[in-house]
């Protein structure tokens, strides 16, 4: 059950237009225009898929309507409809860019054959652009990388219900590759043809969230001038992402519940359902049970959205990953900055190993990114292109000095101690790296490390 292709009838007779409708109404969304005014309004509104287009009207004739809409937006079909003594001047719209014309009068099969060639044509441009896109994605774009004996059974398991249309709830924590997931659950499918619609319910005001998600009609509310299709009317024959699902209000989880039931939804400011056709991945960074508990959020939601739970581990739970993720993304890097890194030292590899990623693979990459940007020449990756932060597990520590309620004196020796301990185990005990890293004399290293008790290689 797809959305139907919307078609712009633009007619100054209220006759004609009526007899388009008429035949087109079965398998097309309608939409008309008494004028070439009105007609180039409605586009910059409405998503359309095809206009028909008469060629004789007063005011603006269709020739100039259709420079206009070209101007506008040069992708469009239209179709030119034209009394037969008129019909060189549909000729003429064609090197104008129409796509075809009729003639005046018409059978109602010569309209539907000639609607319809036009509307495959546009989908085998659609499939022909998703294989494009998958050929890209073959070629490295998109790709999951792991090893982790948990991430290959996600993709095993993706792989077993991609093709169903069950929704999928995907837990992880920030940056662990929750989109890519999605996105990889969409493309494997039957819908891949079908759009990826996301919409991110942390990053939209909560005002605007029911609009974004189901659309409204012009003089909804205030200030919604004109009609405005939903997201979820979008992604009707694909798939909806749900990001941070947690943080919906509980008003639209009520409506969210309602949609998954019925499939259906209806724009604000209308009580015309309207079928859709989607599956929805959802995804989040907290524990929604928890949330369940507490009565944030609905239960017999939950249930509908988790039917198949992904849980994607954090990255410092599948250490053997951090090598493996590194050396790609140095791949992409150097290849996108034209740039020929040689790799990572062994003990720049350790530092990144032992670091504990709260950002995950996010953070890896953008790490990786910034050091081969500012990478001159094809050494390798030293310990020292890798910034402090990492190599003194910042976020470690402060987590564990917080626990200790000492006094600034105390905090900060223990910081010290703590970094000058981490920066010589990454260097294996090399005093005149570590102190270079550091930035620091190397007697002021030495000095330190007696005062803190750290035991110095000879
Ligand atoms: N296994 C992987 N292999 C390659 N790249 C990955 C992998 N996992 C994540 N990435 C990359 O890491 C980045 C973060 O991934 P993504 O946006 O999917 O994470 P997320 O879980 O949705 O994060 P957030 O919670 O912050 O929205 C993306 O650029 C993605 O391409
Ligand atoms: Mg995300």
């Amino acid at each position: 059950m797809e959305i139907k292709p919307t078609i712009l009838v633009v007619d100054d007779e209220a006759g004609a237009r009526e007899s388009l409708e008429v035949i087109l109404e079965d398998d097309y969304q309608v939409v008309s225009a008494g004028s070439g005014k009105e007609a180039l309004e409605v586009l910059r509104r409405t998503p359309v898929d095809l206009v028909l287009l008469d060629v004789n009207m007063p005011e603006m004739d269709g020739l100039a309507v259709l420079r206009r809409i070209k101007a506008q937006e040069e992708e469009i079909d239209v179709i030119m409809v034209s009394a037969l003594n008129l019909a060189r001047k549909a000729v003429d719209a064609i090197k104008l860019g129409a796509y075809d014309y009729i003639t005046k009068p018409y059978e109602p099969e010569d309209i539907l054959s000639t609607v319809a060639r036009v509307i495959n044509k546009q989908k085998l441009y659609k499939e022909l652009d998703y294989l494009r896109r998958e050929v890209e994605e073959s070629r490295g774009f998109d790709q999951i990388v792991s090893q982790d004996k948990t991430m290959l059974e996600i993709f095993q398991l993706i792989k077993k219900v991609a093709y169903a249309s069950t929704n999928i709830m995907i837990t992880g924590e920030s940056g662990t590759g929750k989109e890519l997931i999605a996105r990889s659950i969409h493309r494997q499918g039957n819908r891949r043809s079908g759009p990826f619609v996301a919409i991110n319910c942390a990053a939209i005001p909560s005002e605007l969230m029911e609009s974004e998600m189901f659309g409204h009609e012009k003089g909804a509310f205030t200030g919604a001038h004109t009609r405005t299709i939903g997201k979820f009317e979008h992604a009707s024959g694909g798939t909806l992402f749900l990001d941070e699902i947690s943080v919906l209000r509980s008003d639209l989880q009520a409506k969210l519940l309602r949609v998954l039931q019925e499939r259906e939804i209806e724009r604000i400011g209308s009580n015309r359902p309207i079928k859709v056709n989607i599956r929805v991945i959802s995804a989040t960074n907290t524990n929604l049970e928890d949330a369940v508990i507490n009565g944030k959020f609905r239960q017999d939601l939950y249930f509908r959205l988790n039917v198949v739970p992904i849980c994607i581990p954090p990255l410092r739970e599948r250490r053997e990953d951090i090598s493996l993720l590194a050396k790609y993304f140095l791949n992409r890097f150097n290849t996108a900055f034209n740039k020929k890194v040689q790799g990572f030292s062994e003990r720049a590899l350790e530092s990144l190993f032992r670091y504990h990623w709260p950002g995950n693979i996010r953070e890896l990459e953008n790490l990786v990114e910034r050091i081969v940007v500012l990478s001159a020449g094809e050494n390798p990756i030293e310990l020292e292109d890798i910034p402090l932060e990492i190599l003194i597990n910042a976020g470690e520590m402060v987590q564990e000095l917080e626990l200790k309620k000492t006094g600034l004196i105390k905090l900060r020796e223990a910081f010290e101690r703590r970094i000058i301990v981490n920066i010589l185990e990454a260097t294996e005990g090399n005093q005149t790296e570590a102190a270079k890293i550091l930035k620091v004399n190397r007697n002021t290293l030495i000095q330190k490390a007696k005062q803190f008790g750290i035991l110095l290689k000879k």
